[in-house]
């Protein structure tokens, strides 16, 4: 049989392995140079690692699945910036690991929410969210501010995540649970949710 478009089209399963061939091909066009690429793999001017408290609050943040209503991830669309601010952009979240994008969005994006409240508002809304939003339907976390943080649990996770990149120093690795002495994870997870997205915050 002569190898034409019509011999591809009746024998299905070449088909498929062209298909996927094709659609590999093209994915792979798409996906590798972003690995390379400065503005994806560069962190944006000024980009701090977290502090080992903050770092402590993301920590609780994933624990505590907040991550489930709450996306980190402001999409380049008017109605998206309008409302939370600047789009978010790669070199923003190079030191996430894992990051907190998401697309569930039951409750507001946070990923600019940084400064947006005061603590004592986050605080009181960690508690009970009913208590300066009444109609809210995001469930309270009170144990948090009464649930210490073990100091010692920050430096295995900061030398973890030094291992795939993040810039930490021995020295801050070894002071790190000096910041986490006597505080509650009410206390990282305010700090955590102060600093989102304040490192490029050019709110409109
Ligand atoms: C069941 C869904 C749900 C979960 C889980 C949840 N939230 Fe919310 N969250 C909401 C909703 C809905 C709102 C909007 C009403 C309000 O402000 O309470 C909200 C609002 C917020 C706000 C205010 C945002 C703004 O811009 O006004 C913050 C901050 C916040 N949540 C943090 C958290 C944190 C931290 C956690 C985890 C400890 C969490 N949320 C877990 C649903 C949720």
């Amino acid at each position: 049989m002569k190898f034409t478009h019509e011999w591809i089209e009746k024998n299905v399963w070449l088909l498929i392995g062209l298909v996927l061939l094709v659609i590999s091909f093209g994915g792979l066009v798409e996906i590798v140079p972003l690995f390379f690429q400065k503005s994806t793999t560069e962190p944006v001017a000024g980009l701090k690692p977290y502090s080992p408290l903050r770092l402590a609050g993301r920590d609780v943040y994933i624990r505590e699945g907040c991550y489930g209503c709450h996306s980190q991830m402001i999409r380049p669309f008017r109605a998206e910036t309008e409302r939370y601010g600047h789009h978010s952009v790669a070199g923003e979240s190079v030191y996430e690991h894992p990051f907190q994008w998401g697309s569930k969005r039951t409750g507001p994006d946070l990923a600019r929410v940084g400064g947006r409240y005061s603590d004592e508002w986050h605080r009181t809304h960690l508690d009970n969210p009913r208590d300066v939003v009444p109609e809210s339907n995001m469930p309270g976390y009170p144990w948090l501010a009464r649930t210490k943080l073990i100091p010692g649990e920050i430096m295995p996770k900061m030398r973890a995540l030094k291992r795939v990149g993040v810039p930490y120093t021995d020295e801050e690795i070894a002071l790190a649970p000096q910041d986490l002495v006597d505080k509650t994870e009410q206390d990282a997870l305010v700090a955590y949710l102060q600093g989102l997205g304040t490192q490029i915050k050019t709110r409109n």
